[in-house]
């Protein structure tokens, strides 16, 4: 299977049925930002502190990577960042789009595979900010080698993604039942630890395709890249079953020195 194929008509769906991560940020906010008053997420709901972004956004260049929804792009750019938003979905780039064209912002938008940065030389940014997302490719190693690429010395790498945990129970059993149940081990992937039967109702839900990774590819994927990690969070999403009992949702600041 085409992975990135089939998530790209995946992500433009949860587009078009107003997915919370799909949803635009609007004027307000963005006016906010111009004055200087900002904040983003990586993660559900922690703001991503203010100490892990340059003091001045005025000139910095930003990359949205995986970030598509009109959310981090328009507020980053509002705030005086030079802003590229690159995701895989042509429909969550239209809505960065959106916002800059209602809020008079000026975004680039690049389609591609977060695991491929060929479109930018090396060097070319200051800040990656890299939102929940690498649940959506099979492998992330070449995620973090491209980032550290892409990225300028002394620029950082700011990502969320999930605690591994999340995939050893059986979430529609949690969803269904309230039961949770060990059932997967890690790393997990929808394409080959799924039953038969359980892909297919993924697939015709028409949901994303996801995979779990592991916290050695996860952190230790962005040390083996070059990154000096230098800043970590933990954070839940209130209406996930499994945040009652551990934060599922993390995030980390890695430096290229
Ligand atoms: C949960 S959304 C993240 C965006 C959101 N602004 C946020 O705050 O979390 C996940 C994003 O990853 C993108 N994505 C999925 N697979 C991708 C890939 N292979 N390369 C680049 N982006 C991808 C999706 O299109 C979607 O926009």
């Amino acid at each position: 299977m085409d992975i990135r194929a089939y998530n790209r008509t995946a992500w433009d769906r949860a587009v078009e049925e107003k997915s919370p991560w799909s949803i635009p940020v609007d004027s307000e906010i963005t006016a906010a930002a111009r004055r200087g008053e900002w904040q983003i997420i990586l993660t559900p709901t922690i703001p991503t502190p203010r100490g892990w972004f340059p003091e001045e956004l005025r000139g910095v260049d930003v990359l949205c990577l995986a970030s598509g929804g009109g959310q981090q792009g328009p507020v980053l750019a509002a705030a005086g960042a030079r802003v590229t938003v690159y995701d895989n979905s042509p429909r969550q780039l239209a809505q960065d789009r959106y916002v800059a064209s209602r809020d008079g912002l000026t975004i680039r938008t690049v389609e591609g595979d977060m695991r491929d940065l060929s479109a930018f030389a090396d060097a070319s940014f200051d800040l990656i900010v890299h939102p929940v997302s690498n649940l959506f490719v099979p492998e992330i190693r070449p995620v973090w080698r491209e980032a550290y690429r892409v990225l300028r010395p002394g620029g950082s790498l700011l990502s969320g993604f999930l605690n591994p945990v999340t995939y050893i129970f059986d979430l529609r059993k949690a969803d269904d039942e309230g039961i949770l149940e060990v059932k997967y081990s890690i790393p997990f992937s929808d394409l080959t630890s799924l039953s038969e039967a359980e892909r297919q109702r993924q697939i015709d839900e028409g949901a994303a395709l996801e995979f779990g990774h592991t916290l050695d590819d996860q952190i230790g994927g962005q040390i083996d890249a070059g990154f000096l990690i230098a800043g970590f969070y933990e954070d839940r999403w209130p209406d996930f079953v499994l945040d009652r009992y551990i934060a599922t949702f993390m995030a980390t600041r890695a430096v290229k020195l």
